[in-house]
């Protein structure tokens, strides 16, 4: 079988990959589609520390190849979103609507696959860069035929990341300003959760200019190239408000502010930009020894927060087929965001094109 296996210092296309068959409550996927995210390389870069041999990818959707005996949620045939919660369903967390904090959702590092014979382990639960994978059959969301999987791969990710920060974790009301830092997979959905929560200002952040006009087309209202200008003194410009009345500390900026980087010097500049009762979203993964400094004064004066946010806090069974009907009644963008489509072989120029910030989204087909 294909696949894009980590071997600990690089990514490689392989044809050496077998799969084991799938436990009672698993099902296998043939994958039709993945989408490249920055976690991906965050892994071929030692960014985010994982095991290796292991298979890559986890931003999918295929096709259901067979089920185990106790599968009642999905039959073979059915089109899936595949999500990386491989959640439990009985614990707390799962019962009051927080999958993502299921203690059996995070890591779940197993080895259902071989490479070249030995064990290779998959990532994030879903190893999506293979001809096909076995997942928890809680991960295999249905969805209906009429979405394109080249275009719903992404909301395995990308989607539920960006939109669901909005929505499920910040909870941006109407009416709200806000700014994102960084215009690829994430950001742009984080944009686009803004448009469908109606804030007003939507300031993207991106060090490439070219990302203005896709920033514009997903709902910025504003763009500010970071590669010019200091973005925070830029943001305060845009964003000037009249706190300076009563005698109080002037002050400027946006009520919400995410990071879709993973540098914490943007976060720290994220943080910075936030008007009073402003919260600065954290979505990016910087390497596990990141830290940020905080001005403890500028939290308490006046009410300002920084939260971390989990793959959008999302319910994957509840928002996958929300995002679908959102996108069929024409109010969510997906087939915008991919940019590229290529086979495995075309993993590496996808790659490039993303550290060159040329994509939105590059989208491997098998
Ligand atoms: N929290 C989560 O659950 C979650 C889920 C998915 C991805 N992520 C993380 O989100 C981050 C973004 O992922 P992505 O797939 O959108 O990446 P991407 O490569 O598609 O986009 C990153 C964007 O940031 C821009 N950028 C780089 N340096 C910048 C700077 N200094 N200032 C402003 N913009 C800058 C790039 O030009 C690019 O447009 C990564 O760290 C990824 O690991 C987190
Ligand atoms: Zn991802
Ligand atoms: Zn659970």
């Amino acid at each position: 079988m294909r696949g894009i296996v980590y071997t600990g210092d690089k990514a490689e296309l392989t044809d050496e990959l077998g799969l084991r068959d799938p436990g009672t409550t698993e099902v296998v996927v043939r994958t039709i589609a993945a989408g490249v995210c920055h976690s991906d390389l965050s892994v071929v870069d030692g960014t985010i520390p994982w095991p290796s041999p292991s298979v890559l990818g986890h931003e999918g959707a295929g096709v259901v190849e067979e089920v185990g005996s106790a599968v009642t949620m999905v039959k073979p045939g059915d089109h899936v979103v595949v999500s990386t919660l491989a959640s439990c369903g009985m614990c707390r967390w799962c019962n009051t609507g927080r999958p993502a904090w299921c203690r059996r959702s995070m890591g779940n590092v197993s080895q259902p696959f071989t490479f070249r014979g030995d064990p290779a382990y998959n990532f994030a639960a879903t190893s999506s860069f293979a001809e096909r994978t076995v997942v928890q059959q809680v991960q295999a969301v249905p969805i209906s035929k009429d979405v394109p999987l080249e275009s719903a791969c992404l909301i395995a990710c990308g989607v539920l990341t960006g939109v669901g920060a909005v929505l499920n974790r910040a909870r941006v009301d109407p009416g709200d300003t806000a700014a994102v830092f960084g215009v690829g997979g994430v950001g742009l959905n984080v944009i686009q959760g803004l448009r469908l929560a109606s804030a007003s200002r939507i300031v993207a952040v991106d060090s490439v200019a070219s990302k203005e006009s896709l920033a514009r087309a997903f709902g910025a209202t504003e763009f500010v190239d970071a590669s010019r200008t200091d973005p925070v003194a830029a943001i305060r410009e845009l964003l000037p408000t009249g706190g300076g009345e009563g005698g109080g500390m002037a002050t400027s900026g946006v009520d919400w502010a995410f990071e879709c980087v993973g540098s914490e010097k943007v976060l720290a500049s994220a943080l910075e930009v936030l008007d009073w009762g402003g919260t600065c979203v954290a979505v990016g993964v910087p390497a596990p020894t990141a830290e940020v400094p905080v001005r403890v004064t500028h939290l308490t004066h006046v009410d300002r927060g920084l939260i971390g946010c989990r793959y959008g806090s999302s319910r994957p069974r509840h928002d996958i087929p929300l995002l679908v009907g959102l996108y069929l009644d024409g109010r969510l963008m997906l087939d915008e965001l991919v940019s590229r489509t290529e086979p495995l072989e075309g993993f590496d120029a996808v790659v490039a094109d993303m550290h060159d910030g040329k994509l939105a989204r590059g989208v491997l087909t098998f």
